[in-house]
């Protein structure tokens, strides 16, 4: 059956634009009084509403002013956890950073404590409120890492509710391991950690398709360049898709991403010209996490250089209880793009197919024939209207495989 939905004043496919480097508005398709023919949970056709109205089997009209876009893409989130960290947030505000907190055994671990005391139940509630919360906001496709594990046993137990999650969830959910998180204070010895990672928890992500994403967090007091490159290169071997948490306040994370053919280099925030080269001649995305910039009161990573470098950069929240508590992804792109000097085009490009493309999806993020009919729509008539609003306007409709989630 073809349903008809539309007209929309303006609908923004994404569709033909090049997938690294700078964007213009004006390079933006938009499809005036358009129409979204879906069928079968797909796009069938994009075009003028009424030349579209004929051949439909059924019509859903929308009333007013509407601008249509692909459904947002959320690719690095950490939003499976227990408990809260306010007091640590309250310690940063006053003076204490990051990584001083972690290295008293706060920080990650805290939330390791808090998310393996959590029952199931509990842990499956929290995660389903903040997938409800990314529904509102108009995404459609969320990753969501484990990490708050750090054992074999509690990193299974998390992958799995995320991907018990995943069979009920309305829109689409991209597990991914980062059991490489931190080294918890039994293992005296890093290598020792990651070597038993490989051994013992890979092959059951496997075996049970748990995931085919294995990320680590490289840096000063996490996993230094060479044993990341140890782990990633195993990881690698066995067939997963790897990715790095990579240059947020040391630097050698986003070339060892680029050397090793990493989906995605992600943070940046302390990246140099040196990295940005090499992430430029790689396929590697370069996802910018401005949530962590705001949660730590750090710098944004460099998003205007690495496009005018010719990298494909994706803007994700890094939704975590720890650096990015807020979770809004429209917010944190708006507010990065006027401190960055994006282009409108660019901040939609980053929360739509170049963030498919960090997860290696090539049917979302973009309204074309045979993509999902994942899309969403605002009550304004131009989409200029939306950034303006820096995040505050919210979408109206939110379309996922074709069904309405949210409706007027
Ligand atoms: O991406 N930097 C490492 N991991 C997360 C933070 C996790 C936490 O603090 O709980 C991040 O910012
Ligand atoms: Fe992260």
């Amino acid at each position: 059956m073809k349903q008809l939905i539309g007209p929309f004043n303006q609908i923004l496919t994404l569709n033909n634009l090049p997938l690294k480097g700078a964007l213009s508005d004006d390079q933006m398709q938009i499809v005036i009084d358009g129409g979204i023919m879906v069928e079968e949970g797909r796009i069938k056709k994009i075009d003028a509403f009424h030349k579209l109205q004929s051949e439909a089997d059924q019509i859903t009209k929308v009333d007013g002013d509407y601008v249509a876009m692909p459904g947002f893409i959320d690719s690095h989130t950490h939003m499976c956890w227990g408990g809260h960290r306010a007091e640590d947030y309250a310690l940063r505000t006053s003076g204490a950073t990051y990584q001083d907190i972690l290295n008293r055994g706060g920080g990650i671990h805290e939330t390791v404590r808090k998310t393996t005391v959590a029952t199931d139940e509990n842990l499956k509630k929290t995660l389903t409120g903040r997938i409800d919360r990314h529904i509102s906001d108009g995404i459609t496709t969320t990753e969501i890492k484990s990490g708050y594990g750090l054992s074999v046993e509690q990193e299974l137990r998390i992958l799995r509710l995320i991907n018990e999650t995943k069979t009920i969830s309305a829109i689409d959910l991209v597990p991914t391991c980062l059991a490489a998180h931190v080294c918890p204070a039994k293992f005296a010895d890093k290598k020792a950690f990651l070597d038993y990672l490989i051994s013992d928890l890979f092959p059951i992500l496997k075996a049970e398709k748990l995931t085919n994403r294995i990320d680590i967090f490289t840096e000063e007091g996490a996993f230094d360049v060479d044993i990341s490159r140890h782990y990633l290169s195993s990881a690698k071997q066995m067939g997963f898709d790897v990715t790095v948490h990579a240059d947020q306040f040391s630097t050698g994370g986003a070339k060892l991403a680029a050397e090793i053919g990493a989906v995605s280099a992600d943070h940046l925030e302390s990246t140099t010209d040196e990295q940005i080269e090499f992430l430029a001649k790689s396929d590697t995305v370069a996802t910018v996490l401005p949530g962590a910039s705001l949660g730590l009161g750090m710098q944004y990573a460099p998003a205007r250089k690495l496009l005018d470098a010719n990298t494909c950069v994706a803007i994700s929240t890094d939704w975590n209880p720890g650096s990015a508590p807020m979770g809004d992804l429209l917010l944190q792109a708006c507010v990065m793009g006027a401190a960055e000097k994006l282009s409108t085009a660019e901040v939609l490009a980053g929360i739509t197919y170049r963030a498919a493309r960090a997860l290696r999806l090539d049917d979302v993020g973009i309204l074309k024939p045979g993509c999902k009919a994942d899309f969403i729509a605002f009550k304004v008539a131009d989409f200029r209207e939306i950034f303006w609003h820096q995040g505050k306007l919210k979408p109206t409709l939110v379309w996922k495989n074709g069904n309405e989630l949210i409706g007027n």
